[in-house]
């Protein structure tokens, strides 16, 4: 049986402010932390044991998933003292693998939602002989990710991080942040201080000749590194468009958690959750949105594609759009926030005080 590696020990800047209080895996999509849905894949594809590279608030793990028996796991934590990055993350963790040397070990990046093929990719790096072998997706503008191009045989021929101009564009294929590691690779990798695994472990293997296998696989893909993807993928969740079989109750256009209290004419679409203890008041209209635990929103405010944090609260007739408000803050009523806007952990805006997007 195959065992698996999870990253989950980065901080998660461009999630802020919602990674302020919460590690990003640990930030509930479809109403359980992010996490629960690579766990429960991973599980429903075979694997079984599964250890934890935590770094960032690392103490938040063990308490929520304790030994994984719940979701039919053995779950482990190594937590780093400094951070190692993803390179480093991955070699930490190796005392704790069963595997043989030449077995593959998956690992994966805890930021990803992701309908791969994960016995496929185990399949390809068997049957290729690769020493490394990754998930590749496909997107219309790469230039924030890392490029991969591969020859007729799928062998990867380069590593390009985040190429800016069209001659640097080679292809359009990405690291999707998923790959299978022979488990006597992890073994080369330097202990003891931080090494990217995207920009000097891969390049440095490329360079010494081994063989790196790449699989693209078109299937639904993001990366939910940004407020806007994670709200995305939460709605995804909820609508059945990204798959996971962790996603709490039936579903359709909106996902209600047990104790949360929406007015009879408050409309909830689009993938919309109103988290546990969460509040939506009369006329209220949220769409393709998240709404936090014990977060209110009171009556006739308009929300979309938002971010609402835990405990944080939306005046009435507030129109939010692409916005992210942080855990706990309050937002007077009559306001309007648009284009990606972000309100900080516990800030307080007066009632008529904000009628701004982040571009003015
Ligand atoms: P940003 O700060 O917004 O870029 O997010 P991030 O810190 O999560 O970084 P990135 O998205 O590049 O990380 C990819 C994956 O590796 C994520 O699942 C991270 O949790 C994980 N990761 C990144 N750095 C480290 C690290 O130093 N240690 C561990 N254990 N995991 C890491």
């Amino acid at each position: 049986m195959t065992e698996a590696i999870l990253l989950v020990g980065g901080k998660g800047t461009r999630l802020r402010p919602l990674t302020v209080h919460t590690p990003k895996p640990m930030v509930p999509a479809a109403g359980v932390p992010f996490l629960t849905h690579q766990l429960a894949r991973a599980r429903a594809a075979g694997v079984e044991h599964i250890v934890l590279a935590t770094s960032y608030l690392a103490e938040v793990f063990e308490p929520h998933f304790g030994d994984g028996s719940d979701l039919g796991l053995h779950l482990e934590y190594v937590t780093e003292e400094e951070p190692l990055g993803t390179g480093g993350a991955i070699r930490n963790v190796a005392s704790r693998l069963h595997s043989a040397p030449g077995d593959p070990v998956l690992i994966f990046n805890g930021d990803i939602l992701t309908g791969l093929d994960i016995p496929a990719l185990v399949d390809t790096h068997r049957t290729s002989g690769a020493d490394v072998s990754l998930h590749l997706s496909r997107v219309e503008d790469p230039r924030a990710y890392g490029l991969v191009p591969t020859d007729g045989s799928g062998r990867v021929t380069a590593f390009l991080e985040k190429p800016q101009t069209p001659e640097e564009i080679v292809t359009d294929q990405i690291n999707a942040g998923a790959y299978v590691f022979n488990r006597s690779v992890i073994d080369t990798i330097p202990a003891d201080r931080p090494v990217s695994v995207e920009r000097e472990t891969f390049p440095g293997l490329l360079a010494d000749g081994a063989h790196l296998q790449g699989m693209v696989d078109s299937t639904y893909w993001l990366d939910l590194g940004t407020p806007q993807a994670f709200v995305r993928g939460s709605a995804d969740l909820v609508l059945g468009r990204a798959p996971s079989p962790a996603v709490p109750g039936r579903c359709g256009e909106r996902l209600v958690l047990d104790t949360a209290r929406v007015a009879a004419d408050a409309k909830l679409t689009g993938g919309t959750v109103a988290g546990p203890g969460s509040r939506i008041g009369a006329g209220a209209r949220v769409e393709g949105s998240t709404v936090l635990r014990d977060a209110v929103i009171e009556e006739g405010a308009v929300v979309r594609d938002s971010l609402i944090g835990a405990g944080a609260r939306i005046g009435a007739r507030t129109v939010l759009d692409g916005a992210v408000i942080g855990d706990g803050a309050v937002i007077g009523a009559d306001n309007e926030l648009r284009d990606g806007i972000r309100v900080w952990c516990d800030a307080h805006l007066p009632d008529g005080s904000v009628r701004f997007s982040s571009d003015q």
